[in-house]
């Protein structure tokens, strides 16, 4: 009865490409392996840092344990290499049965135990980027069967070994195939970085009914040099990305890289700073087992993962570029309130950059709260034409929290809250 029920309620809505799964409602947040553990497979001579079971069970442990699981940080992924080299002999994909050994509906079934989620790679080609069994247009209902029997939640799926075709076909159909299973598993698609063009020649209307994130762009790599690009690439074309994301439908810069071998401490509080500020996904890629106090400090920020998390789920953009090579960005926020970064592109000494709210397009009718992100530093009472200064590293950011306090026209009446729909903000973006 059930089954026939739901046959006929998707009789009665055909044609239907959107991807209800409710899922994502906020930027995603957990542990993916690729940039860290990449493809490496060798367990003879590398059993603690090679991709198997025992490594996603490890860095499950610590997402629990030390604090990532209470931030939001759930998602505990898999990517590339996981699998035999060949299917099995009914077409299904297998993990491979050396590094697997119990298989992945026990992993997921490990990740679940501890309040987690599990996720997994695939790729609409004939291979993986790795050179692994692809998802060919024929295997993908039965792909994202599997996944779902298995109890994974998240799937990630790539673009390489394909066509143009394959992909415009492939990844809709996925998006169907997954919410068919009946199983909520959410949906990353590379699509967009497999498509050229500047702007992006890429339907995102299409992608955000299909997809809960994408890829937009190429691979980040262990340097500030791969982090700058991006970022460069996500301002150059924000007019084209920032309007595409909200609550379950996101940009992906790609992984945290914090926690490597890469960054300075300043680079690493500036991806951190622009990520949040591009309401973008925060996957880390890095060894949970070994990192430094310092790098955990800054992912586990916890004003910072508050705006990240941002129910409104507005994506922020670059609003200007001073000839100091001090670049400010903006994410308007629930509350009234936003999130200020100011990012320096300088390689010479700490920046004094002085300005005000004003010149940052805030309203003049307003006075504000401020707060450092990283330091806590809170000033009070400031109005939109005051000029303050701020003191940024180089290559490093300042990142302000920062509400209306008081109205100057209406001093009293302010405080008493509108509701959050007639909110507006105090400036234009
Ligand atoms: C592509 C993706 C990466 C990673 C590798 C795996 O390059 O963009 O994120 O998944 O494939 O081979």
């Amino acid at each position: 009865m059930k089954l026939m029920g739901s046959v006929f309620l998707l009789a009665l809505a055909p044609l239907t490409l959107a991807l209800e799964n409710g899922l994502m409602r906020t930027p995603p947040m957990g542990w993916l392996a690729w940039e860290r553990f990449r493809c490496n497979t060798d367990c003879k001579s590398d059993p603690h840092n090679c991709i198997s079971e025992k490594l996603f069970m490890d860095m499950a442990d610590r997402l629990a344990t030390d604090g990532w699981r209470e931030l939001g940080y759930v998602y505990v992924n898999i990517d590339d290499c996981w699998t035999a080299k060949e299917r099995d002999a009914t077409g299904h994909l297998v993990p491979d049965p050396e590094r697997f050994p119990s298989g992945i509906k026990a992993l997921a079934d490990y990740v679940h135990a501890r309040g987690l989620k599990l996720g997994i790679y695939a790729d609409i080609g004939s291979y993986t980027c790795a050179g692994y069994p692809g998802t060919t247009l024929d295997r993908i209902e039965q792909d994202a069967l599997t996944f779902a029997q298995w109890g994974v939640d998240m799937l990630k799926f790539d673009g390489c070994y394909s066509s143009g075709a394959m992909q415009a076909e492939g990844y809709p159909k996925m998006s169907k195939a997954l919410n068919a299973t009946g199983r909520p598993i959410a949906y990353s698609c590379s699509w967009p970085a497999y498509q050229g063009g500047l702007p992006p020649q890429v339907n995102y209307t299409l992608l955000a009914n299909i997809c809960n994130l994408w890829r937009n762009y190429g691979d980040i790599q262990d340097s500030w040099d791969s982090v700058l690009s991006i970022v460069e690439w996500f301002s150059v074309n924000q007019d084209v990305l920032q309007p595409v994301a909200g609550p379950g439908h996101w940009n992906d810069p790609d992984m945290l890289i914090i926690g490597n071998f890469g960054l300075s401490c300043e680079q690493s509080r500036s991806q951190m700073a622009l990520w949040t500020i591009m309401a973008a996904p925060l996957f880390m890629s890095t060894d949970l087992r070994v990192i430094s106090d310092s790098a955990k400090e800054i992912l586990q920020n916890k004003l910072m993962i508050k705006i990240n998390q941002d129910p409104l789920g507005i994506q922020g953009r670059k609003i200007l570029q001073e000839k100091s090579r001090i670049e400010v960005f903006l994410r308007p926020l629930s509350h009234s309130a936003s999130a200020l970064v100011f990012f320096s592109r300088r390689t010479d000494m700490p920046y004094r950059y002085t300005t005000s709210l004003a010149r940052l397009n805030f309203t003049q009718d307003f006075v504000y709260e401020t707060q450092d992100v990283y330091t806590g530093q809170i000033i009070s009472g400031l109005k939109a034409a005051d000029n303050f200064t701020i003191v940024v590293n180089p290559s490093g950011v300042v990142m302000w929290y920062l509400y209306p306090t008081m109205h100057l026209d209406q001093p009293f009446s302010f405080m008493k809250q509108q509701p959050e729909d007639k909110k507006v903000h105090p400036f234009t973006l």
